[in-house]
């Protein structure tokens, strides 16, 4: 595969939260990588900015460490990384008081394009929106960068858009998704509006159900505080499941552009049916060998917070009427795996005899691990002993497609930061579409508590809680296994 790294133009980019633990895990190793790579020109520079009083060369000590410790050991040659240090400087800052925003607007280059990532709680996206106003910091060209959770339910995302909308216009914010960053996803695009196989029978005519996994091996531990406030639900279903869901069951935009592309995910999750009370499992995990139970992990002895989801989705319009969409997302699982399944129908009519193993057809798009996608297709099995049907996937693992260098993607937050500084939007979510999936989200959750149910215990290294499996069974479907 051929390279093509294509250089992003100078750019100032300011990391409020720059010590903290998103900035270290993923901010600063995305940026040492895409520097690495050569897409970064010599003019663009990074400044962190934080409580902490230190100065540069303590910054760039804290940048050093990070890239150390996060980016793969292969990738992190000195060399790169005392070039990259070169780009790092400091300003201590403070978020609500005056600190810091003289020192900040002198080092800032007015002409160039600006990004201020906002990587601190949303508490603070006011006091900084204003402040960056207030110093004449951020030019014309000033776009901010925004984390999830934004917001907790539909009236405080509400809250947070029209905070930031006093000071900046909708298309200088970017709020991140990562699952929108990821690979597959943008690949998932490139499959079905790329090619003329899948589109004429990406309906309701012709495929069965979807399902929608997200599974991952950890536990809540360390997160405890804020994920007992979340769940399942408001942590991983109302935006990065809700995404993939988009971007699966989207009417084909008329081009790839932000606005394109957004107005179409906006009008899914608008028909998106309220769910009810019995199309919803919510699970919480149990200690397991040697790992803690849930409620331990959140230190809240009688939480009522689900670390499990599973639901089954309607999408009210003509291409999804009678086709569900089952989504279900858990922590402490039997494995690590995200993966979206398309099941097709039965054929109309068999033409052989019943038992020669036909089957329905099924296209799995895996986004982690072993990113690919494989599609099941029945053929007759080789040789003697008359018409024997076997399903077989026609594996497309990107790595054996197209080579190792294929699985050597970037990161998602490679991709999405080096978007911000084109100023490309498509792969962020626009304020009508958070809101719209909050407004979704409010009825999930008012359904359960109007019932008042708690989460059912499942054991930690399953596939979640029985009631999950029931959920399909009893509609004579099942979920793909999770394996990795
Ligand atoms: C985050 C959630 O947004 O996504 C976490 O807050 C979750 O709870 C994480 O673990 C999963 O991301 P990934 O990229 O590891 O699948």
């Amino acid at each position: 595969m051929v390279s093509r790294v294509i250089p992003v133009e100078p750019f100032d980019l300011v990391i409020f939260g720059g010590t903290g633990d998103l900035a270290r895990r993923k901010i600063l190793p995305a940026l040492y990588l895409r520097h690495r790579d050569g897409q970064i020109p010599d003019d663009g520079r990074i400044i962190g900015a934080a409580r902490s009083e230190m100065d540069a060369a303590g910054y760039r000590e804290t940048v050093a460490e990070a890239v150390r410790q996060f980016v793969v050991p292969a990738k992190c040659e000195p060399e790169q990384l005392a070039r990259f240090l070169e780009r790092i400087d400091y300003v201590a800052i403070d978020a609500t008081g005056t600190r810091g925003w003289g020192d900040l607007a002198e080092r800032m280059r007015p002409d160039l394009a600006q990004a201020f990532y906002f990587s601190v709680g949303p508490a603070l996206f006011g006091d900084l929106a204003e402040r960056l106003h207030q110093h004449k910091i951020a030019g014309p060209r000033a776009r901010i960068v925004v984390e999830k959770p934004f917001g907790h339910d539909l009236a405080s995302a509400r809250a947070l858009n029209a905070t930031l909308a006093c000071h900046f216009d909708e298309h200088q914010i970017y709020r991140i998704d990562h699952y929108l960053g990821k690979e597959t996803v943008q690949n998932l695009m490139a499959v079905r509006f790329g090619n003329m196989l899948f589109e004429p029978l990406w309906k309701n005519q012709y495929i069965d159900h979807v399902q929608i996994t997200v599974a991952e091996t950890v536990g809540v531990e360390g997160r405890g505080a804020y994920y007992d406030r979340s769940g399942a639900m408001r942590d991983m279903v109302q935006n990065h499941l809700m995404q993939l869901l988009c971007l699966i069951a989207m009417e084909p935009p008329s081009k790839f552009e932000p606005d394109a592309v957004r107005d179409e995910k906006l009008k899914v999750i608008r028909a998106l049916q309220p769910v009810e009370a019995d199309e919803i499992v919510r699970g919480q995990y149990q200690a397991g060998d040697g790992t803690a139970s849930y409620r331990d992990d959140a230190e809240n002895p009688d939480s009522r917070t689900e670390s499990f989801i599973a639901l089954k989705v309607h999408v009210a319009n003509w291409r999804w009427n009678g086709t569900p969409f089952y989504l279900r997302t858990g922590k402490r699982m039997r494995a690590r795996m995200s993966e979206i399944v398309v099941r097709f129908k039965e054929p109309p009519h068999s033409i052989f005899e019943e038992d020669t193993g036909q089957s329905a057809n099924e296209l799995a798009i895996r986004l982690q691990p072993n990113e690919g996608m494989d599609l099941t297709v029945t053929i007759k099995e080789p040789g003697p002993g008359g018409m024997r049907l076997v399903n077989v996937p026609l594996d497309m693992t990107f790595a054996e497609a197209l080579g190792e260098e294929a699985t050597d993607v970037p990161d998602a937050y490679e991709r999405l930061i080096m978007d911000v500084i084109r100023g490309n939007q498509t792969l962020f979510m626009r304020g009508d579409e958070v809101e719209a999936a909050w407004a979704w989200t409010d009825q999930v959750v008012a359904a359960w508590e109007a019932r008042g149910e708690k989460p059912v215990p499942y054991e930690a290294g399953s596939t979640g809680p029985e009631e999950a499996l029931i959920l399909m069974h009893r509609d004579a479907r099942r979920w793909r296994e999770l394996n990795t």
